[in-house]
């Protein structure tokens, strides 16, 4: 294993105030964002939409790195440039989600379960060659009557792990993503308990694996409500519930920790990122950053609505967006900082 270049990679990913874009939506999740947008579904509009985001100036300021999905990752601007080149111009890290989606799992109904294990060792040798040097794997967890139960997290867990294995092997910093879907009508307290459960279960299956921590980041969801609970928790208390549940179940080890933003408003996941800072700020035993896609693009995918004379207008609503994530971070975020 080449642990020297992993953990170098993990570092720098977790630097400073910086933070991670995750830009790696598959094409089905790309055409359905569009299609609320009203932007036609083409492989010419995401890639148009890509080249945006990319061509962002000084996008290097407020990210260490960058999620791409297979399709990005061979294409270039109009011009010719590779996507990939221009990350590596404005010192952001190339990344590459390797995970290919969800299916439902046999005898666990309602319980999905992540694919994509088959061909990964040869896939990842290509991405590396090509320039990535991180990967993202995503877990779903949904809280439901009965659900989730243990055969699904300890399946989708094991997964995860045989994943990071083999990402290290290749040396590529695995980002393994548990994520417990905020929709439902579950209390924050269940949120915790089902967190803290995959959590633990992940750990467990890491070890299991001879997974080094030290080379690995993990990106879990934050402790909410669920979305259709009729009272949200403030700030403070999901700070709180968030901050202790990861105390409790990610060991200090871990490279860092880069949230999720799940269908939160931009705002309230910035917010919510700051509260932990400003609450925890040196208690804390690894980096805490964000890793959002929604809570940084949409505004700017709103605004850009696949016309080029929009590049411009939601490119400064991208910077501005990660770069109040980056406040955040700092501990420094202010909701009068809102433009
Ligand atoms: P959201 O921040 O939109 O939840 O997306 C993060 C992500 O990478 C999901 O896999």
């Amino acid at each position: 294993m080449k642990t020297d270049e992993l953990i170098n990679t993990a570092t720098a990913l977790m630097a400073g105030d910086k933070g991670l874009l995750a830009m790696d939506e598959s094409t089905s999740t790309a055409n359905k964002r569009f299609e609320e947008a009203g932007i036609p579904q083409t492989i010419e509009y995401r890639r148009a939409y890509r080249e945006m985001i990319l061509t962002t100036p000084n996008l290097g300021r407020c990210l260490s790195g960058a999620i791409l999905y297979d399709e990005t990752i061979h294409q270039s601007t109009k011009k010719g440039e590779l996507f990939i080149d221009i990350l590596k111009k404005s010192g952001i890290i190339p990344g590459i989600k390797v995970d290919e989606g969800t299916v439902d799992m046999a005898n666990f109904p309602g319980k999905k379960i992540t694919e994509g294990l088959d061909g990964l060792r040869q896939r990842l040798e290509k991405y590396y060659d090509l320039g990535a040097r991180f990967a993202k794997w995503r877990a779903v967890i949904t809280i439901g009557d009965g659900i989730p139960t243990k055969g699904n997290i300890e399946a989708n867990m094991h997964l995860l792990a045989r994943y990071a294995a083999l990402c290290q092997e290749n040396a590529i910093v695995p980002i393994v993503e548990p994520e417990v879907i905020m929709e439902g009508d579950h209390s924050l307290k269940k949120c915790a308990k089902v967190t803290a459960k995959a959590l633990k279960e992940l750990f467990k299956q890491l070890e299991k694996q001879k997974v080094d921590l030290r080379g690995l980041i993990l990106k879990p969801n934050m402790v909410l409500p669920g979305t259709k609970r009729e009272k949200q928790a403030d700030l403070d208390k999901v700070a709180k519930a968030t901050v202790e549940c990861l105390l409790h179940n990610v060991p200090p080890s871990v490279a860092g920790i880069a949230f999720l933003s799940g269908g939160q408003s931009p705002q309230l996941a910035t917010a919510h990122l700051n509260a932990m800072h400003v609450k925890y700020k040196g208690k804390l035993p690894w980096p805490l950053t964000f890793s959002f896609a929604r809570a940084i693009q949409k505004p700017a995918l709103d605004a850009w609505k696949g016309q080029d004379k929009n590049v411009k207008a939601a490119q400064k609503l991208l910077y501005t967006r990660a770069s109040l994530d980056n406040a955040a971070r700092r501990g420094e975020y202010t909701p009068e900082m809102e433009f």
